[in-house]
């Protein structure tokens, strides 16, 4: 990784463009509404105010038949169901047909704008995501559409509503999944009932809805619409760069500071974009966060306060030399796994209390890291990972880009024009510009991922993905950027690796093949590992190693399901991972059991957790706890 450049970051200043117009489905386009900017995360100051919209909306599906009647999908709605957001809408109902339901839904509340909001604010509405499509309706007025499941996106409604008044909310939801959206999937009707079916290439369920929470704010006409930092580190004196947008900021002027943990003001500078400086800077290591809080105030042409906003950061340094990847300049060695946003009836939906307790589990484990396996996380998990000092490898919804896997050379081919193609491409490149957009300022994110488990093996691979990766490093200089390799694209057959900086790997030796011989997996994996580590002189990550795993399940002989076997499957890839000299990290799949779509191959969803899906711990957590916590997070590589 090359040392970052702030000019060059900021020359890029990641513009979010308007959704992409994919003309996914009957409704056609996406509204030819100009889309606002995405402003920075809420926050309420003595400037802005900020209510949650989050409980129980009035509940709907929309019927096939009226798919294409959209202008009556915000019509009040008359309805005995009730949903709760945040949460994913498929396990809270017992009825089938909302639970395998394909297409639109519909929620809808009421809303009081309060009666102190001023008339010279703007006044916004914000979705933290809708998967995977979300259209808002304020009263019969549509004011927003966008595709990706798993990133807010806002409307700008000041000219509809009014302080003291009510209106009518709604917010239509669609899961359909094809080769325009990512992930990518089909749908087809079945021959025998008519029913729309969706089917889909990646092994965890496709819930639905809104699972993050929906806010309603009011911002000064200027205001701080986004800001960027880039730390570094000289000798002891921390660098905190940054650039500050304002909004209609014409004849506005911009402070900053930096204030620590203590409450003191450490930094302080004037104008909309230039550095800090931190003299005995505490850095921000992992297992020991240490934020700033940067905060910037902008003044108008009369020199009066007219917005703040207050962002924390940590100062660090990543960087890759060689074989290691650098935190602060020292090795760090990854512990930790592959998670998922999936609990028991709420789906996806954000629960703080499994979000707490999953970190505990974390800690008390020895992870040090975790990857958003296969999809941004809700950004109270990314700050939280910024306050606990876990570090993360941030991953877009770019999963099941592989239509032949494990089929190798005789597989269908997965980069065509007919199914993953230039429109899934556009998708792709739109949910980078979000991730980062949204994310680029946590000091948890150490990398990105942009994709999980391509068929990097084809030809179409490479000028499918050359582009992703320019992006991805136009947006951001500063982290390095990878992809979760999987098996069919083996170190001779991977026609994408050198687009990046690390290598993940995903291996199932011993599972989908040796299956249940680990002494061949044991060679089939160093054979592996060997090859990646000539082939590509660099940091070597085992973004997934794992086995379905009954909890309960015993056997004097270790056999596959047991929970015997999960732990020597375990302990076999741990004795050749600590004799390969590139490896620089080890995720293990899964963090906990996780629901999945119905198929002969899983039974009440994937059994891979080392956590069952109530987060109880089977026999191999103790076999990780004991290695993970017998290093610390640093010099175990050194
Ligand atoms: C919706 O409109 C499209 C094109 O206008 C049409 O092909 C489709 O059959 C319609 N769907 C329904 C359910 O009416
Ligand atoms: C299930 O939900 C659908 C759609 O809301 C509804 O039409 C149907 O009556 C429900 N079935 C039962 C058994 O409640
Ligand atoms: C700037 O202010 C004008 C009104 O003064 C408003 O119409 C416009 O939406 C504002 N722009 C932003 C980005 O807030
Ligand atoms: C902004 O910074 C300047 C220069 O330090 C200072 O004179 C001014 O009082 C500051 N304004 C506010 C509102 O803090
Ligand atoms: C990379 O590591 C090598 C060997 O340890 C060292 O000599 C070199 O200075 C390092 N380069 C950077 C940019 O840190
Ligand atoms: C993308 O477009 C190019 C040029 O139009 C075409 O050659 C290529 O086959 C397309 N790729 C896919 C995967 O559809
Ligand atoms: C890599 O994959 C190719 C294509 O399937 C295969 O021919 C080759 O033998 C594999 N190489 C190794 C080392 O497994």
């Amino acid at each position: 990784m090359a040392t970052m450049s702030i000019s060059r970051l900021l020359s890029t200043v990641l513009p979010l463009l308007a959704p992409v117009a994919l003309a996914q489905d009957d409704q056609g386009s996406l509204l030819d509404v100009e889309q606002p900017l995405i402003n920075l995360r809420p926050q309420r100051s003595s400037y802005r105010d900020l209510i949650n919209l989050d409980g129980l909306w009035k509940f709907a599906l929309i019927p096939e038949a009226e798919r294409n009647a959209t202008e009556s999908w915000s019509e009040p709605l008359s309805t005995d169901l009730e949903c709760p957001v945040p949460a994913s809408y498929n396990d809270i109902f017992v009825n089938q047909s909302i639970h395998d339901h394909v297409g639109w839904v519909r929620y809808q509340r009421d809303v009081l704008v309060p009666r102190g909001w001023s008339p010279d604010d703007r006044f916004l509405l914000r979705a933290e995501s809708a998967t995977h499509r979300g259209r808002i309706y304020v009263n019969d007025r549509p004011v927003a559409d966008h595709q990706g499941g798993y990133t807010p996106f806002e409307a700008d409604i000041t000219d509809l509503v009014a302080a003291g008044e009510h209106f009518r909310l709604t917010i239509a939801v669609n899961n359909e999944l094809t080769y325009e959206t990512l992930p990518p999937g089909e749908i087809s009707v079945d021959e025998y009932t008519g029913e729309r079916k969706q089917t889909y290439f990646h092994d965890f369920y496709n819930y639905a809805g809104l699972a993050r929470s929906v806010w309603i704010y009011s911002v000064p006409q200027q205001h701080i619409e986004d800001i960027t930092l880039v730390t570094d580190v000289d000798g002891d004196t921390g660098i905190v760069h940054y650039d500050v947008e304002v909004a209609n900021g014409s004849g506005t002027r911009v402070n900053v500071s930096l204030v620590d943990e203590d409450g003191q003001m450490v930094a302080e500078c004037t104008g909309s974009s230039g550095e800090l400086r931190v003299e005995s800077a505490r850095l921000w290591q992992p297992g020991a966060a240490y934020l700033y809080q940067f905060q910037a105030t902008v003044m108008d042409a009369s020199d009066d306060v007219v917005d703040s906003y207050t962002l924390a950061t940590g100062i660090r340094t990543i960087s890759v030399n060689g074989t290691k990847f650098l935190i602060n300049g020292r090795p760090f060695y990854f512990t930790g796994f592959g998670k998922h946003e999936d609990t028991p009836i709420r789906g996806k939906g954000l629960d703080e209390s499994y979000m707490v307790h999953d970190f505990q589990l974390l800690n008390w484990i020895g992870a040090n890291s975790f990857r958003t396996s296969h999809y941004p996380y809700s950004e109270d998990v990314m700050n939280f990972a910024d306050r606990q000092g876990m570090v993360v490898i941030d991953e877009t919804t770019a999963v099941g880009l592989n239509l032949g896997i494990g089929q190798g050379p005789a597989g269908p081919e997965t980069f065509r024009p007919d199914a993953i193609n230039n429109v899934t491409q556009t998708a792709h490149k739109q949910a980078i510009r979000e991730l980062f957009r949204r994310d680029k300022n946590h000091a948890s994110v150490v990398m990105w991922s942009i994709a999980n488990e391509p068929a990097a093996q084809e030809d179409g691979a490479r000028p499918y993905f050359e582009p992703l990766a320019e992006l991805a490093r136009e947006l951001d200089s500063t982290r390095p950027i990878t992809y979760a390799n999987q098996g069919d694209a083996n170190f001779t057959a991977d026609k994408i690796a050198d687009f990046f900086d690390v290598t993940m790997l995903n291996r199932y030796y011993g599972w989908y093949e040796q299956t249940g011989d680990l002494a061949a997996a044991e060679i089939a994996l160093e054979e592996s590992l060997q090859g990646w580590e000539q082939t590509y002189p660099r940091p070597i990550i085992m973004s997934e190693y794992g086995v379905d795993t009954i909890a309960g399940l015993h056997a004097i002989d270790p056999v596959p399901f047991s929970e015997e076997f999960q732990t020597e499957y375990l302990e076999m890839y741990h004795r050749v991972f600590d004799r390969t000299k590139a490896m620089a990290g080890e995720h293990v799949w899964n963090f906990a059991d996780f629901q999945t779509s119905i198929g002969v191959r899983r039974v009440d969803g994937n059994k891979k957790g080392i956590f069952t899906r109530e987060r109880r711990p089977k026999s191999a957590a103790q076999a990780l706890k004991s290695r993970w916590t017998a290093r610390n997070a640093f010099g175990w590589s050194e």
